[in-house]
């Protein structure tokens, strides 16, 4: 996507999840329809039994029906945009800039019988390739996390909403106070810049006009998610070295646990932001 030397956070995110072993870890590891931070009733729980609550959660926020068209951001392989076709009749894009996720996005949504409700477009949220005012609701999970311009994909998500649209989105974020020392080999596990805080998406609302932005802060389900990740990593080591190579795994393994001692110090932050174009003035 970039033609100068220097990679951008877009084509790192792009070759990140291009990448076989990325792909093959977090389509195992996950359960082949999620890849975001799942709601726990208990600190044991299955990832693909805990996965599906955060988008159930969302999901009962909105009106949704058979006339809300749906934009979804960084989709992943679209277990949510299923869920919301299959449960509201929802017409939904699916914007992803991974070929590789597209691929198996598409596959299983044709599989599922949904492929005349929701859509899949290669794309990047920082250059949203819709019309001003095109959709309803626009969805996001943990996906924002990977732009160096939040600001920006904030500024794209309210030009294509329509009047009395909503954005509701999750993301992974820091607190306000969490020290350089510990972020940084928290940044390096997925080749980040930066994380937002819910503070930022609050002001960056505010700052173009939107005033009703709400939080539901649900840090405590990263750590035991992060925890949950790397113990199934773990216990899974031989298989997912064999399949993502040992030097990945040991990478991952070691980039997890940076989650989920930052997780655990209360340094970062995870939770839904919901906010309404209405109330633009
Ligand atoms: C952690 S995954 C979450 C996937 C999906 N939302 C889910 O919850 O299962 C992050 C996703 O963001 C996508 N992504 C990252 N940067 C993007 C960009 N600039 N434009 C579009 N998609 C992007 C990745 O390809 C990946 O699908």
């Amino acid at each position: 996507m970039n033609t100068s030397f220097e990679k951008t956070a877009v084509d790192k995110a792009q070759d990140y999840y291009n990448s076989a072993p990325a792909d093959e870890f977090y389509f195992k590891i996950w359960g082949g329809d999620h890849i975001h931070v799942g709601i726990y009733n208990h600190p044991q729980e299955a990832i693909k039994e805990a996965s599906p609550r955060i988008v159930h959660m969302m999901a009962s926020k909105l009106n949704l029906n058979a006339d809300t068209k749906v934009l979804d951001l960084g989709s992943g392989y679209g277990g949510a945009a299923r869920y919301l076709a299959k449960k509201y009749g929802c017409q939904v894009t699916c914007l992803n800039l991974s070929e590789t996720q597209n691929e198996r996005n598409e596959s299983l949504t044709k599989k599922a019988g949904l492929d005349g409700l929701v859509t899949v477009v290669e794309g990047n949220f920082e250059d949203i390739p819709f019309p001003d005012n095109s959709f309803d609701v626009v969805w996001s999970q943990d996906a924002i996390v990977h732009s160096s311009n939040r600001e920006l994909v904030v500024e794209e998500v309210v030009r294509v909403l329509k009047e009395n649209g909503e954005f509701i989105f999750t993301d992974l974020m820091q607190t306000f106070d969490c020290p350089k020392t510990i972020l940084k080999p928290v940044l390096d596990r997925i080749h980040l810049d930066s994380l937002g805080s819910f503070g930022f998406y609050v002001e960056q609302a505010r700052k173009l006009g939107v005033r009703n932005a709400t939080v539901l802060d649900l840090s405590e389900h990263l750590t035991t998610h992060y925890q949950r990740v790397m113990e199934e990593t773990q216990k899974r080591y031989d298989e997912m070295v064999e399949i993502c190579g040992k030097e990945y795994i040991d990478t991952m393994i070691q980039g997890l646990k940076h989650w989920v001692e930052a997780g655990k110090n209360d340094h970062l932050s995870w939770g839904i932001v919901h906010l309404n174009k209405s109330v633009v003035v």
